[in-house]
């Protein structure tokens, strides 16, 4: 079985979809692995140590050429697949509700699309998730870019010329990405206080030592649906929380925004009225702008100003730590490949009735045959 391991083509895209050590494990698992010239560069991976692992390096087409399996952080263009085996498999975060017309198109080319942002969240698939470990270094990283653009520090501090007050950081939205910037900006001494609409995350924001900012006595508080994702609220709900954030919001120096809905636009959180009442100089961090944005005016891959607020809006996040976030990834694709692994054919074997492979599986036999896509 000839696994591939493409450079990725999308603008911005630093990570990788393997690294030395998974392409050392797949090989021990029987695999010969090919990986495109120069993938690893911008995740601090040259082509020598892809080779020192036992992989063979070289230009696109012959790494494809009767390739069985494809790795990508992206999905990969179909053209590009052109010479892969028939039926090979695609394997990599495939965006396949914003990018529809090229699972068709794989559906097309004869291959396999296995989208991993599709992973059931069972216990079983934890270490094959892509969304938690990419979602985790991305709110690492946004309190450290709000850190960045901040013009004051973020702990007390006790000097001979005077004190200089923690900065109070809150957190909206408390899923894997709202976790880890509640421990990161507590690691760097803010004041930090944190809200979801999932009452299940209470505890867990107070158990990082954050004070939880909720909305009371409005039906629907629990907001949790199915795999632990958020639902849409009600609109009772929606005004009790808009007024409970401008009451809190104005007295805060940085927000990092990530709630986001599955399947539909992020839940606008923070509207320019309430922009207008947070002290000049205070940072916005909007995680979910690639969906929508859960701030009025925030600009996908800007950093812009509004009413002395600066709105930070980076996109792909987790590229931005793109070697530990390639190394997590890579580990995701191979914890998802070697637990189908079949030792004794060495290929990968998915039973049509698994659970994750009904999640992940979204083109077979030139077909669609995703439940979430032809539904
Ligand atoms: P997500 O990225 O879909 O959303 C981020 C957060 O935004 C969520 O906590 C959500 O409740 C919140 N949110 C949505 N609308 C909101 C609003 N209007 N106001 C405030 N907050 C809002 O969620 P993520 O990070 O992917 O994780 C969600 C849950 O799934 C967590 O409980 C996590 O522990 C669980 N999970 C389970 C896994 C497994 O069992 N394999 C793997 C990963 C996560």
């Amino acid at each position: 079985m000839k696994i591939t391991v493409l450079r990725e083509a999308a603008e911005g895209e630093r990570r990788v979809a393997a690294t030395p050590e998974t392409v050392k494990k797949f090989i021990s698992l029987g695999a010969d692995l090919a990986v495109e010239s120069g993938a690893g560069l911008s995740a601090s991976i040259a082509d020598a140590d892809y080779e020192a692992a036992g992989a063979t390096v070289g230009p696109r087409e012959s790494v494809v050429k009767d390739a069985g399996i494809v790795l990508g952080v992206q999905g990969p263009d179909p053209e590009v697949l052109t010479g892969a085996a028939p039926g090979a498999l695609v394997v990599a975060g495939l965006n396949p509700f914003g990018e529809r017309a090229r699972v068709d198109a794989y559906a097309g080319a004869g291959v396999e699309a296995l989208a991993m942002e599709f992973m059931p969240r069972i216990t079983r698939a934890q270490s094959m998730d892509i969304l938690s470990s990419q979602s985790n270094l991305a709110g690492y990283k946004a309190v450290l870019d709000a850190a960045a653009e901040y013009g004051r520090a973020f702990p007390m501090m006790m000097t001979a010329a005077g004190t200089i007050s923690a900065a109070r950081v809150f957190v909206m939205g408390v899923g894997v990405a709202g976790l880890q910037a509640i421990a990161t900006a507590r690691r760097l001494g803010a004041q930090v206080s944190a809200t979801d609409v999932r009452a299940a995350t209470k505890e867990q924001i107070e158990s990082l030592g954050a004070k939880a900012i909720f909305v009371e006595k409005v039906a629907g508080i629990e907001g949790e649906g199915t795999g632990g994702y958020a639902t849409e609220m009600s609109d009772e709900y929606k005004t009790a929380q808009a007024e409970l954030v401008s009451s809190h919001i104005a007295k805060q120096d940085i927000v990092i925004t990530t709630a986001l809905i599955p399947g539909r636009p992020a839940p606008r959180l923070i509207s320019d009225a309430q922009l207008q009442t947070m002290r000049p100089g205070s940072v916005i961090v909007d995680l979910a702008v690639e969906q929508g944005g859960n701030v009025e005016g925030a600009v996908a891959g800007e950093i812009v100003e509004r009413h002395g607020v600066k709105i930070v809006g980076h996109r792909n996040v987790p590229s931005r730590l793109a070697a530990d976030a390639s190394a997590l990834f890579s580990r995701n694709l191979y914890n998802f490949l070697s637990a189908f692994w079949d030792a004794e054919t060495k290929q990968p074997v998915l039973p049509d009735d698994d659970e994750i492979v009904k999640g992940v599986r979204l083109t077979r036999g030139g077909k669609v045959v995703n439940e979430r896509l032809i539904g």
